[in-house]
């Protein structure tokens, strides 16, 4: 009785493997990301799920979940890992946790001069290394997705050094933007991105960093009086799947996935300047924030307050890769 109930359901399980509904439907790809969809990182997944539907002809289904609203930044990484979800594609600052501190370098003050300079990076042997650091987390890189530059924001002024004292600043998870605000004798606080309106409007922060676009459209402007155009800083994307299951992808569906991906990255990367221009220019439309640009002198001031960050960070991340990204990308306009 036992023996014909296993060998039935063997024989269920062998027809529901291989019988024509299965082959029918779809595979499924969750694509997890928090921030909204009218974004660099927004525009880019919907395209991605545009080029993958059509290429694989219907045979992938790609399900993009924008605005955190299926995980949180911390959350993403461990479902991903866990296999809850398929895609993420999450800023270089939020790998850390995870044990690859590497990304970290993406965030040292000034150290990108522009998206021209980035690419040296991102599309050159360094950028495939630090990709393949990922493998052992059970992980895949796919791409190096922009989204631009940060600027300050705050309720009081921020142009000298000095005002930065004292002051929490809401961070992302990554310990050199903890080194960069300490280094301005400001008080780093991490904090989850979909937390980030409601901390600056109870006060829980008094500040931020983020692009022109983050900032927009999660209304940030709405709740602080300033936003200082300073450029200190990048904000890019790793678009990560999870090993196993793009492994374990039948070669054709993989290989058309990765064309819609290559494409998507393209034109993702291709308006992502242009996308934060729009969204600068939508800030000041609302007067809501006053838009403080930078003297020369200012500019020097913070590039000078924040040099120290480099020799901290050294001590995580390793002088070789700073020396190595440091290599690409100075000698351009920085
Ligand atoms: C942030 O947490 O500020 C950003 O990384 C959000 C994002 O994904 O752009």
């Amino acid at each position: 009785m036992r023996t014909f109930a296993i060998a039935a359901s063997i024989a269920v399980l062998a027809l529901g493997l291989t019988g024509p509904a299965s082959a029918q439907s779809p595979i499924i790809i969750k694509f997890s990301h928090v921030v909204a969809t009218d974004t660099p990182k927004g525009k880019a997944s919907e395209k991605f799920k545009e080029l993958a539907e059509k290429y694989t002809g219907g045979k992938v289904k790609i399900e993009v979940y924008p605005n955190s609203t299926l995980y949180k930044d911390k959350e993403e990484l461990e479902a991903l890992q866990l296999g809850s979800v398929q895609m993420l594609a999450p800023s270089n600052s939020k790998f850390g946790p995870l044990g690859i501190r590497e990304f970290e370098v993406f965030d040292l003050p000034y150290i990108l001069p522009d998206l021209k300079t980035l690419r040296k990076v991102t599309e050159g042997p360094l950028g495939l290394r630090l990709l393949k650091l990922l493998d052992s987390k059970g992980i895949t890189g796919l791409a190096y997705w922009d989204n631009g530059f940060k600027q300050m924001s705050a309720n009081k002024k921020l142009v000298a050094p000095a005002d930065y004292k004292g002051m929490k600043f809401r961070i992302q998870s990554s310990k050199v933007l903890e080194a960069q605000f300490r280094a301005l004798g400001s008080i780093p606080q991490v904090m989850a991105f979909s937390e980030v309106y409601q901390a600056l409007q109870t006060g829980v922060v008094d500040g931020q960093e983020n692009t022109w676009s983050n900032i927009y459209t999660q209304k940030m402007h709405e709740v602080q009086k300033y936003i200082t155009n300073t450029n200190h800083g990048y904000i890019g994307y790793v678009v990560v799947t999870n090993k196993k299951f793009w492994d374990g992808l039948p070669a054709d569906i993989r290989a058309q996935c990765e064309k819609a991906m290559k494409e998507a990255t393209e034109y993702g990367n291709g308006q992502s300047a242009k996308e934060n221009d729009d969204a600068l220019a939508d800030i000041k439309k609302t007067g809501k924030s006053e838009i403080v640009a930078l003297t020369p002198e200012q500019d020097a001031a913070m590039r000078k307050a924040l040099e120290p960050v480099y020799q901290d960070v050294a001590k995580r991340v390793g002088q070789p890769l700073i020396d190595e990204f440091l290599k690409e990308t100075r000698g351009a306009t920085n």
